[in-house]
């Protein structure tokens, strides 16, 4: 498609900021590994919406292949019907439950994007990049993927193999199919690592890519003609396309390639393709080495999250805690899941989660520190001021540290988010400034200071909770991300809206940190609870 690479140059539109999932497979439903992935690339997109970005966030499903095809037969359904009802009963509810802002949802089995993936790989094969030959060797119809000897395990049988992630036996393929010249593009790419040394994170991702690479890359077998349920080469019918060098493809195919130049040229290359660890090979090396054969640029970064791990393996559809995503939200509300997941494992590495780390969090960081001082302050508002936000009359130096703690506090939150995707640094910056917060009540003691009548009194108890107020209204635009609900109830408490900021999402992180931009004026009311005391735990 000679049209896209020149429309990519043109240069004529900003460049949005694109966040792209994996799409996920459909054979079953999600579960909390899938969430997770999905709720940092919300929370990535949201915050980059806050800095008043063009942003652009994507997910969707793979819903070709074997594994797919293999569900729906055991199921008694067409592979279509499969998917239809996975897509639409369980996939999509989860994602407006938990709050996610995708701005597009593609799912391979559109038109718009098997008609592209057929052009696609037509032009690689016009340019020479395809030819036809015999593959054999193993494959993991788990991972759809065809293994290496060195990801193989050894099965209890004589001459059995198990796929390492799976512990599955591997299937035996023999077969003429397609091939994609992988092997071609190994210096290139190397090349490329070296001169865009951010390309893949973290460095451990990079690390294992690099070692991958410098090792010969062998051709990949990207067709497969003993199944059907995939997109047809264009040029030989009998065969269908690779499962991954479909899915590969939702991120040009979604984002207007070949159909919408001027989207395309906005929205391409994608700013960050969030990963799991497992499928860093296939982003990181094979579609980076597609779209050079293609001449199309390359994703700016590639960012592998860590596993969710359950009894110290990956969790997945056979190995799972037995809990839903929705059993968590049920508990402890969607706010806080989306807050915990991002908060408790540090983004690129594996974590475990637990009912019990997730109750203490809870308790004593969401409802403890932050919603109890948005409560006390704003029932300090109510009773010693109607509820009627008064100036801060008596500025001093405590008032001061605590618009400075706000300044580093965005400076870091935005960094760590925005820039280095460390969501649980920057969540923790935010939260070491409402300590700091509640660090300042408990030394200046308005409860104290209240009894004071005189005008002097007055006018400090109307500083302190004019700080305090101020505060909230910095961490609702910072938190506003993570726990869009929340922080849009703590918004209205603060009467911030009416008093003429305007709405939440109209604030920018930059001004967050403009120290008093909430207007003396403002009608505070106490609002609902943010995080109520939690429900005993429901029995397993
Ligand atoms: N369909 C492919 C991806 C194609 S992208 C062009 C696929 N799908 S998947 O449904 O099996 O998993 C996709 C992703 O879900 C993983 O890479 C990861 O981002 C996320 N996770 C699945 N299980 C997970 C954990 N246990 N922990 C963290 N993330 C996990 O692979």
């Amino acid at each position: 498609m000679a049209a896209t690479a020149e429309h990519s140059t043109t240069g004529s539109t900003t460049p949005a900021y694109y966040v792209s999932t994996p799409i996920y497979y459909v054979n079953d439903r999600p579960h909390l590994g899938h969430a997770y992935t999905t709720v940092a690339g919300d929370v990535l997109t949201r915050w980059h919406r806050q800095r008043g970005e063009k942003v652009w966030f994507l997910t969707g499903t793979d819903e070709h292949g074997q594994k797919i095809l293999r569900t729906a037969e055991a199921n008694g359904v067409s592979p279509q019907e499969w998917c239809d009802k996975l897509v639409e009963e369980e996939w999509k509810p989860l994602w407006q439950h938990l709050e996610i802002a995708n701005d597009d949802f593609i799912r391979t089995t559109e038109e718009r994007h098997t008609a592209r993936v057929q052009e696609f790989v037509q032009d690689l094969h016009d340019k020479g990049e395809i030819y036809k030959g015999g593959y054999s060797g193993p494959y993991c119809v788990g991972c759809e993927e065809y293994k290496l000897p060195a990801d193989l395990l050894d099965g209890a049988a004589e001459g059995e193999k198990l796929c390492a992630v799976h512990k599955r036996p591997v299937e035996w393929l023999e077969e003429e199919n397609y091939f994609f010249r992988l092997s071609a593009y190994g210096p290139k790419l190397l090349e490329f690592y070296a001169a865009n040394p951010d390309f893949i994170q973290p460095a451990s991702a990079r690390n294992e890519v690099l070692r991958f690479v410098e090792q010969d890359l062998k051709d990949l077998s990207i067709s497969r003609s003993t199944f059907n349920w995939g997109v047809p080469l264009p040029w030989d019918e009998k065969h269908v396309l690779y499962v991954w060098v479909d899915a590969l493809q939702n991120y040009i195919t979604a984002a207007g390639y070949g159909t919408d130049p001027e989207r395309f040229a906005e929205l391409w290359p994608a700013s960050v393709h969030l990963v799991g660890k497992d499928i860093l090979r296939f982003h990181a090396v094979i579609w980076p080495a597609m779209l050079m054969a293609a001449g199309l640029p390359l994703p700016k970064r590639v960012v592998a999250n860590g596993w969710l791990m359950v009894g110290g393996e990956k969790m997945s559809k056979s190995n799972l805690t037995g809990i839903a995503p929705t059993d968590l939200t049920s508990h402890f509300g969607v706010d806080a899941y989306r807050y915990y997941f991002l908060r408790a494992i540090p983004f690129g590495t594996d974590g475990s989660f637990s009912w019990e780390d997730f109750s203490a969090r809870y308790t004593s960081e969401l409802a403890n520190d932050f919603g109890n001082l948005a409560s006390r302050v704003a029932a300090m508002v109510g009773k010693y001021f109607d509820g009627v936000l008064p100036a801060a009359t008596a500025a001093g130096t405590a008032e001061q540290a605590v618009a400075d703690g706000l300044t580093v506090a965005v400076a870091a939150a935005d960094r760590k988010i925005g820039e280095e995707l460390d969501f649980a640094g920057g969540i923790a910056a935010v939260f070491d400034f409402v300590k700091q917060v509640n660090g300042y009540l408990t030394e200046q003691e308005p409860w104290k200071v209240a009894k004071d009548d005189s005008e002097e009194g007055r006018s400090r108890l109307a500083t302190i909770l004019y700080t305090a107020a101020e505060a909230l209204r910095a961490t609702a635009v910072l938190l506003n991300p993570v726990m869009p609900a929340t922080a849009e109830k703590l918004w209205a408490s603060l009467g911030a809206d009416a008093a003429g900021l305007g709405a939440l999402s109209a604030q920018t992180v930059a001004t967050a940190a403009d120290w008093g931009r909430l207007p003396a004026g403002a009608t505070v009311t106490k609002g609902e609870i943010l995080f109520p005391r939690l429900e005993e735990k429901p029995a397993a």
